[in-house]
């Protein structure tokens, strides 16, 4: 690469990451990966760039758009009516410290100003990436798209990692050969999606669990979204991410500006588990409202015990049981509100039915504090359901229906329920003020704040409204937080349909799927936790034929799979034998043992294929102790060979088969002699796991 001698360089550092700038007439990515020495060689830096050539005249930009003639995929796109489609970005400054860069761009006849920042995390090496588009000029701009993040990196990666899914099979993951063209993922669907996760993973050919140099990207936003990894003729991959915009979704008059949802990205030359390690402690850091969490309740959940039959003695019966085996937090979910005898009626009216709780919820709620447990309850704020008594009073409420609709027949396929525009100020005040009453008595001390249907459409006043409607749920949700600091929210879309870091930023614990099969479980809890640590992921033991797949499972295979996460049981417990009821407390004991290391460890997966075994771990800080699963999806008789992640390798480990995890799988029993950290991390074990759907926990203490 030629020279260009009054290019700036600005080098960012920060969790053992550089990230270098080049800064001129435009800002350019030099470097970012693991990190440089100070002083190093700018010359150096640049000549890692491409030269341009007749296929790639430029060297992609940060924010490369039309008006410079790149012909790629631009990172700004719109129009300003009367003219203007391609403005001619340069950057004017970069206001930067050792974390963070500020580059302000503008357009070179004056209509528009992008700045661009970014925020390198000191700790964890994780990048926060954000745009902001101001209208300089006299008309209105028409804005298609601004990416929050737009990089161009090495052509080395080429393997993507992209998540996958649906309704109860969310997070499942799919590697994807980059070549020519784009990659594109989407959502319209105006809530995360279950589908279509906004976050990839870019990594060198053959990248895994421990190895390969792998890059990460997440969209910390609850809407619609984009992202797109795009390869140019001379391999360069651009990778994009950034809220979608619908046609006239965003319109700036002079002097407005639209600030993007922060993107994140990170970097790690130690594969998946590298990556992880740097994505778990930025949410546990930065992202979560409260940090650190506190210890996680074990739940249990009445949805899949007794749906909508709320009724008293069998209330009394569940609290009196999920005492025993040593449930610590109580939770009512659908069912208890107004007129709510099915899923077609009710929502919108948030006080408690008279038929089911005609005390209210003070006596349930006393009766469960009384056994010593916490209490949650389920809502739904941002629906209504035509039946329903806020939709009669109201029915202006809702967002814009497709003309000539009838409410009882819309949406097709849907439950029958609308969404509120919480973009009216009377719509989020009577949420706020019902959801605060339930509150204020103090005996409520956490939501699970559900959304069962998609944001689509979304239109207010003509125009889209589907940004509009995740910017007021936050601030609605802000405002019952700070109104209440110490209730806990869990996010929950029909499952994990709203799992992201902008949600997170104001809950402590996503619903990850609707699914308890524990062996589909297994492939959406390893989606899941490339970006989440397992404090925050739901999971919980169902009853033994789920409702769902109706596949059975045994207990202690169920167990195991929700023991690594934040633990609840969901099933009717009162049809439990003692016998049954003692192995389910025995479970729920192991969990609170190992607790502080499941919830505050290093998470590792452990490199098996996904298809005939998979497993994973969680590694305490220090390395002294180590918890893993080691599940078997097909039967084969035959042992599985695994290599256990994350050990020191200059320790000794005692492995032993705690209970009731059942033993038989290993060949010294529930425990071994001392062994060599390098020889289980490095050559690894044989676990003799011959049957579909059997796993075998091990706990692994350093002796030496
Ligand atoms: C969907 C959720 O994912 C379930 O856990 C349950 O809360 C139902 N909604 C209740 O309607």
């Amino acid at each position: 690469m030629s020279a260009r001698p009054t290019e700036r360089m600005v080098h960012l550092r920060g969790g053992g990451v550089s990230l270098a700038l080049g800064v001129e007439d435009t800002a350019r990515l030099l470097y970012w990966g693991p990190a440089l020495p100070e002083g190093v060689d700018e010359g150096g830096l640049r000549a890692s760039l491409p030269e341009s050539g007749i296929d790639a005249p430029m060297f992609p930009p940060l924010l490369p758009a039309s008006g410079w003639g790149f012909w790629g995929q631009p990172a700004l796109s719109g129009r300003h009516d009367g003219g203007g489609w391609a403005p001619r970005l340069r950057a004017m400054g970069v206001e930067a410290t050792a974390g963070r860069a500020r580059i302000a761009h503008e357009a070179e006849d004056g209509s528009l100003a992008v700045v661009v920042d970014l925020d390198l995390d000191a700790g964890t090496g994780v990048l926060r990436a954000c745009a902001e588009v101001t209208n300089r000029a006299a008309e209105p701009y028409r804005l298609d798209w601004c990416a929050s993040l737009c990089f161009a990196l090495p052509a080395f990666l080429d393997e993507a990692l992209v998540s996958e899914g649906a309704y109860i099979r969310e997070f499942q993951e799919r590697r994807v050969a980059l070549g020519a063209g784009v990659l594109l993922r989407e959502n319209r669907r105006g809530r995360t999606s279950h589908d279509a996760f906004p976050g990839v993973v870019l990594g060198e050919r053959g990248f895994g669990a421990e190895r390969g140099a792998v890059y990460g990207f997440h969209l910390g936003w609850s809407g619609n979204h984009r992202l797109l990894v795009e390869t140019r003729p001379d391999g360069t991959r651009i990778v994009q991410l950034g809220e979608l915009l619908h046609p006239g979704e965003v319109v700036l008059g002079p002097g407005e500006s639209y600030r993007t949802p922060p993107a994140y990205a990170a970097v790690d030359g130690g594969g998946l588990n590298g990556l992880m390690a740097r994505t778990h402690a930025h949410v546990r850091q930065r992202i979560l409202p409260r940090q650190p969490l506190r210890t996680r309740p074990v739940h249990l959940n009445i949805w899949e015990a007794i749906y909508f039959a709320h009724e008293k003695g069998a209330l009394l019966d569940l609290i009196d049981r999920a005492a025993k085996v040593g449930v610590e937090r109580f939770v009512i979910d659908d069912g208890w509100f107004h007129g709510r005898v099915n899923e077609r009626a009710g929502l919108g009216d948030w006080w408690p039915d008279e038929g089911k709780y005609p005390d209210g919820l003070a006596p349930i709620a006393e009766a469960v504090r009384a056994k010593g447990m916490e209490f949650g309850l389920w809502v739904e704020p941002e629906n209504v359901n035509p039946n329903s008594e806020l939709y009669r009073a109201h029915p202006d409420w809702v967002m814009e229906l497709p003309q000539a609709t009838d409410p009882e027949r819309w949406p097709p396929g849907q439950w029958r329920q609308f969404v509120l525009d919480l973009g009216r100020a009377e719509v989020a005040d009577y949420l706020f003020d019902k959801i605060d009453a339930l509150l204020r008595p103090g005996y409520i001390g956490y939501l699970k704040w559900d959304m069962n249907r998609d944001v689509a459409p979304a239109g207010v006043g003509g125009e889209p409204a589907y940004g509009r409607h995740t910017r007021t749920l936050y601030g609605l949700i802000d405002r019952l937080r700070a109104a209440h600091p110490d209730v806990e929210i869990e996010t929950c879309a029909s499952g994990g349909g709203r799992a992201d870091w902008g949600i997170l930023e104001r809950t402590e614990r996503v619903w990850v799927s609707d699914s308890n099969d524990a062996h589909d479980r297994l492939s959406i809890q390893r989606g899941f936790s490339l970006f989440f640590p397992p404090e925050v992921m739901g999971a919980h033991v169902g009853r033994e034929r789920c409702t769902v797949t109706s596949r059975r499972n045994d207990l202690g295979f169920r167990a195991a799979v929700a023991l690594f996460g934040h633990m609840g049981v969901e099933w009717d417990i009162r049809a439990l034998s003692q016998e049954e009821l003692a192995d389910l407390a025995a479970w729920i004991a192991l969990h609170k043992r190992h607790r502080a290391l499941l919830h505050g460890g290093r998470s590792v997966r452990l490199d098996l294929d996904g298809v005939e075994a998979t497993g994973h771990g969680v590694v305490a800080p220090d390395g002294a102790e180590a918890l893993y699963l080691v599940a078997r999806l097909v039967t084969r008789p035959a042992p599985i060979a695994v290599r256990l992640a994350g050990l020191d390798p200059e320790g000794t480990y005692v492995v032993r088969v705690p209970e009731p995890a059942p033993d038989g799988a290993l060949p010294w029993g529930r425990e071994s002699p001392p062994l060599s950290g390098r020889l289980l991390g490095f050559y690894g074990v044989r676990v003799g796991l011959g049957r579909l759907d059997t796993a075998v926990v091990l706990h692994l203490e350093r002796v030496g």
